[in-house]
């Protein structure tokens, strides 16, 4: 197809050994999870083109050769946790929607604490989204989440997963071929290239407290959020005494992850301005939601 590496506008489509053919006047890239799975893996124009209206700045150019769009560099500096480098491996991506994530989510919020599908009700509802709704997925690794709000959303919708780990995102387009509402970019948390309030909601789950820095990845949250919407986390939790403050503290330090304090994140989205706060804790996670004033 003549499409590749030709400029559209202000989208560089780079050139590339994977890249062979194109849907609705764009590129399809074919990835090594894409050949393994035997899928063609493919961004759609109006969830490219609608990802772009959001940027601010606009980049001079974006790399769309590995199919999601790329505004990091290639070695982008992120914390050097064992979680992180397990987030950037080859393995976990491929494990982690049906293994991974279920066994350790767990763990972490005990028995009592909801399913994965009680996640995806307690965001979908805490959200309260609406379909035409724009939506971020913040850390959205390969896409468990990000596909289940797009069916919130549809028709109309857009959800956007950002995520800065290249596996994570090669795993979430390779699932995500039956979505055109769903749209990729590989980006930093705490430099978010959107403009302001772009969004009518927010989703972050099991990832601030592996981030450098939280709190700048809360004020990007919150400054990409429409006054009026809404944002979801889930965060670890420490119990504050016994014998769960030792494990909690244990589990910090060997996962490098922060081991959030029972009012910690509540207080900083009420120090942000943000109202309807609620605050749900299970074992050693926490979730909480609130609106943007
Ligand atoms: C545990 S996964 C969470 C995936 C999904 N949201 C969930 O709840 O299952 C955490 C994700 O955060 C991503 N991540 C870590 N630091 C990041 C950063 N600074 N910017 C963007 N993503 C980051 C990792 O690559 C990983 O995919």
């Amino acid at each position: 197809m003549k499409i590749l590496g030709r400029s559209i506008g202000r989208f560089a489509v780079r050139p590339g050994a994977h890249s062979t053919g194109r849907v609705s006047g764009w590129h399809i890239s074919h990835l090594p999870f894409s050949r393994l799975l035997g899928k063609t893996v493919y961004m759609t124009e109006p969830a490219v083109n609608r990802l772009r209206a959001l940027l601010d700045p606009m980049p001079a150019s974006m790399d769309t050769s590995h199919g999601y769009l790329d505004l990091l560099e290639a070695r982008h500096e992120v914390p050097d946790t064992i979680t992180q480098r397990l987030m950037r491996s080859s393995v976990v991506p491929v494990i982690y929607e049906r293994a991974w994530r279920p066994l350790l989510g767990r763990l972490a919020k005990g028995l009592t604490g909801p399913s994965m599908a009680g996640e995806r009700q307690y965001v979908r509802g805490q959200l309260r989204l609406k379909p035409g709704h724009t939506v971020l997925d913040l850390a959205c690794g390969p896409g468990n989440f990000t596909r289940d709000l797009a069916g919130a959303v549809r028709p109309g919708g857009l959800v956007v997963g950002v995520d800065a780990s290249p596996t994570m995102l090669a795993r979430a387009i390779a699932d995500t071929l039956d979505h055109p509402e769903v749209g990729y970019l590989r980006g930093d948390a705490e430099r978010l290239p959107f403009a302001d309030a772009s969004f009518d909601a927010v989703c972050c789950f099991a990832a601030l407290h592996m981030f450098g820095d939280p709190w700048a990845a809360l004020d990007h949250m919150i400054r990409v959020l429409r006054p009026g919407g809404r944002i979801a986390l889930l965060v670890s939790h420490r119990p504050e005494s016994g014998l769960g403050a030792a494990i909690g503290s244990a589990i910090g330090t060997a996962s490098g992850q922060r081991m959030f304090g029972q009012n910690e994140i509540h207080d900083a989205l009420a120090q942000r301005g943000l109202t309807d706060i609620r605050q749900y804790i299970t074992g050693f996670a926490q979730f909480l939601s609130a609106s943007k004033a």
